[in-house]
């Protein structure tokens, strides 16, 4: 039996043909690209690290799929005009803050948490679900059995609440964070059995 690659195509609502797949060595320049386009209107809302060129160059040259997938969706993969366009993060690693709130509910050993962010000119087309339920598809693969947010979801953030939900995570638990204002975020899981 071969091994998963955890790849597929999906196609975008004008035609054009996505490759999702996990982040290879090779992808600095388009993850580099696709991290400073990134506005400061998404970076409020998403920011599970730096998006600038080391840290694209550091993630390419750690890449460990046994703790870490990073899913990009990639128009005109393998050629020298390609774009990532979607960038997900799949992670066995759970942020202590995640780890306190849930506790005894964490699944451990069988949780994973997941970082989705869309290109500002892809948001909100359709792009997230499908590569979402992909990632979703791969975790369950890989043998996950709840997966929760990273750092969980402001409150004011519904596009992407209502993404989750399509997605099947249902909200359980609220909490505030305190950089520079308060602000409400949500908690949500999704069990995978
Ligand atoms: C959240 C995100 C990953 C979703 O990906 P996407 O490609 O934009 O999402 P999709 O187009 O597949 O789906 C968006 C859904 O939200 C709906 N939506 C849009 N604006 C909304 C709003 N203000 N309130 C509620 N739902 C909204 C859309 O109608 C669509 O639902 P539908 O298919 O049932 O009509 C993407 O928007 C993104 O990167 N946002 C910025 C970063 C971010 O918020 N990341 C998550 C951090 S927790």
């Amino acid at each position: 039996m071969t091994a998963p690659t955890y790849a597929t195509t999906i196609t975008l609502r004008d035609g054009r043909q996505a490759t999702v797949r996990p982040l290879e060595a090779g992808d600095v320049d388009p993850l580099t690209a696709f991290f400073v386009s990134l506005s400061a209107d998404t970076r409020s809302r998403y920011g599970p690290h730096p998006f600038d060129r080391p840290t694209a160059e550091s993630l390419c040259a750690s890449i460990d799929n046994s703790r870490i997938v990073r899913f990009v969706a990639v128009l005109n993969d393998g050629q020298p005009e390609a774009e990532i366009i979607g960038y997900m993060i799949l992670s066995r690693e759970i942020w202590p803050g995640d780890r306190e709130r849930y506790g005894d509910r964490l699944r451990e050993g069988e949780c994973a948490c997941l970082a989705p962010v869309i290109a500002d000119a892809f948001q909100n087309q359709g792009v997230g679900t499908l590569m979402g339920r992909h990632v979703v598809a791969s975790a369950r693969e890989m043998g996950v059995k709840q997966l929760i947010l990273m750092g969980g979801v402001l409150a004011f953030n519904e596009r992407a609440q209502h993404f989750y939900e399509k997605l099947g995570f249902r909200r359980v638990g609220e909490f505030w964070t305190h950089y520079g204002e308060d602000k409400l975020n949500y908690d949500m899981v999704l069990d995978l059995e």
